[in-house]
């Protein structure tokens, strides 16, 4: 059987400082495909340049396709290839490292706040030799474990607890974030596969990169009782559901694309960002956390 990509899910749990009353921001990245030609190389370095002077408290992660690297059928004809291509695997094996190492020390800055990488459907398996013995490593993770960060798999649950230090003050929100399958070619195709998504989820933000589309719209509010001090009080946590854009240009005159080829819609390049609050709620007495979702310049 082979994956687009590697079909990997992993749950996971992070504890992150914010006073009640202040924001932090989650800054997820993606679909950078930073070696093919098409790569959108200026507007990558000036996110990257944007971000790491911006001071507000953001903590990031990537939704796969950081290199262009291989989708499925390629990596099946490479892992099939006869012996005398050896050479040639060797080749593709260094300047594959080399290309992650590059992309790692673009990232370095940004490491300490990077909650985690999920996996692309672009990705080759690395092959490391050391005494005779040999290691496989899937691109993805190995920029992962030179980053020092978690590697989340293809699609990932997220609880973030925000905690303000003082006790009972804190809340949590979830989200359900997938490289990205399907959705076709409208935001509004795109989006409501991430709904699908969602609906599956305890979860308040499902992200999705992979179709290259960028936004994050609310999709309607879910409303639930509690008492509180005896009292009946009603409190809604309203849904997010978004598509992390890429640094991915298909329209390059003279230069050949998949993106031409299929007459796909243009990539919408850059990235979004989502603003988590956390507050007490006035009626209610309650921590929680208040959502915002946007796409910044
Ligand atoms: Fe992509
Ligand atoms: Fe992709």
């Amino acid at each position: 059987m082979s994956l687009r990509t590697d079909g990997i899910f992993e749950p996971r749990f992070y504890t992150l400082p914010c006073r009640v009353g202040e924001s932090i921001w989650l800054r997820p990245f993606g679909d950078v495909h930073r070696d093919a030609p098409h790569h959108a190389a200026h507007e990558w370095q000036s996110w990257l340049k944007r971000v790491t002077r911006d001071s507000r408290p953001a903590w990031y992660f990537g939704m796969g396709d950081y290199c262009d690297f291989m989708r499925a059928h390629t990596r099946a004809l490479v892992a099939h290839a006869e012996i005398e291509a050896e050479n040639v695997q060797d080749r593709l094996n260094e300047g594959g490292k080399r290309t992650v190492e590059e992309l790692a020390e673009e990232l370095r800055p940004l490491s300490k706040r990077i909650i985690g990488l999920l996996g692309g459907n672009h990705w080759m398996e690395l092959v490391f030799r050391k005494k005779g013995e040999t290691t496989r490593v899937h691109s993805d993770k190995h920029l992962a474990n030179l980053l020092d960060v978690e590697y989340l798999g293809t699609q990932s649950h997220l609880v973030l607890t925000l905690d303000d230090g003082k006790a009972g003050k804190r809340a949590e929100v979830k989200l359900i974030i997938h490289h990205g399958a399907g959705g076709g070619g409208t935001i509004g195709g795109g989006l409501n596969r991430v709904i699908r998504m969602l609906n599956g989820w305890h979860a308040s933000i499902g992200l999705m990169g992979d179709n290259h589309q960028r936004g994050i719209v609310p999709v309607g509010s879910q409303l639930d009782s509690r008492l509180v001090a005896g009292r009946a009080v009603v409190v809604d946590s309203v849904r997010f559901v978004g598509r992390t854009g890429s640094f991915y240009c298909g329209y390059e005159p003279g230069l050949p694309s998949y993106v031409v080829d299929k007459a796909f819609e243009p990539s919408n390049i850059g990235t979004i960002e989502i603003e988590l609050a956390l507050r007490k709620h006035p009626r209610t007495g309650l921590h929680y956390v208040a959502i915002g979702g946007y796409q910044p310049a």
